[in-house]
């Protein structure tokens, strides 16, 4: 039987983890996120003390970091670092901005690179990141840059951010994704880009309904072309 990749990049906030959990319901593929395995390292090294600027000490230190993806009952992902269930610590700001600085590093990716085609090897599955076309799945038989302006990105993050009853400031949250966006495009490493084969939907003006069904239909194009 034949398997299906579909690479999902884009920057934070477009919606991308959404998007790709419903669609990959609705196609029954795997859903990976692959932001969640360089949070979860980013755990890792807030625990243990780790300077986050330190290269050296990150690259010594993620070499016999384990890190594993298992999927609960209701298919929800679960990230297991060291073995022990890291999932619902790994979307605070701290995690994600240091996540965001550590996942610059060359050893940091590297191993989690090959976990992440270890992964899509012997399933369908929709990955979500920010190098998953260009580097992880160059192969992938469907690749879409999801993006949005940051505008509406700050504004999601924000209103997310409110509905938890967390105080914050507009101009704040608009800055701290526009920084996040610059780091991860300017990169030496895998930085963000879109490439060329990249299918471009800019979420800005669409329901979430609305992109993922554009999504879907991408993919059941692409497997109607092998009946
Ligand atoms: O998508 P996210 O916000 O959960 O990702 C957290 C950080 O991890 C993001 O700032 C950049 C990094 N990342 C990456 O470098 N490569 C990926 N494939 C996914 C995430």
């Amino acid at each position: 039987m034949r398997i299906y990749n579909v690479a999902i990049d884009g920057p934070a906030g477009a919606g991308k983890s959404t998007i790709a959990k419903k669609a990959a319901a609705e196609l029954r593929f795997v859903y990976i996120d692959t932001g969640a395995m360089y949070r979860a390292m980013a755990v890792y090294f807030l625990d243990h003390g780790i300077d986050k600027n330190d290269e050296q000490a990150i690259s010594e230190a993620c070499k016999d970091i384990d890190i594993e993806i298992k999927y609960d009952a209701g298919n929800t992902q679960r990230v297991f670092l060291e073995r022990v269930d890291v999932t619902d610590r790994l979307r605070t700001q701290e995690v994600g901005d240091t996540a965001s600085v550590i996942s610059v590093y060359k050893d940091v990716r590297k191993n989690l690179v090959a976990l992440q085609r270890r992964l899509a090897e012997s399933q369908n599955v929709i990955m979500d990141g920010r190098d998953i076309a260009s580097v992880v799945l160059p192969y992938a038989e469907v690749k879409i840059y999801l993006t949005a302006s940051s505008e509406v990105r700050a504004k999601r993050r924000y209103d997310e951010l409110i509905a938890k009853g967390i105080e914050c400031d507009f101009n704040a949250v608009k800055n701290e994704i526009e920084e996040r966006d610059w780091r991860d495009m300017h990169r030496e490493n895998s930085p963000l880009v879109r490439v060329p084969e990249a299918v471009l939907i800019d979420t800005s003006d669409m329901t979430i309904d609305e992109v993922a069904q554009k999504v879907i239909e991408l993919v059941k194009e692409e497997m109607a072309k092998d009946i």
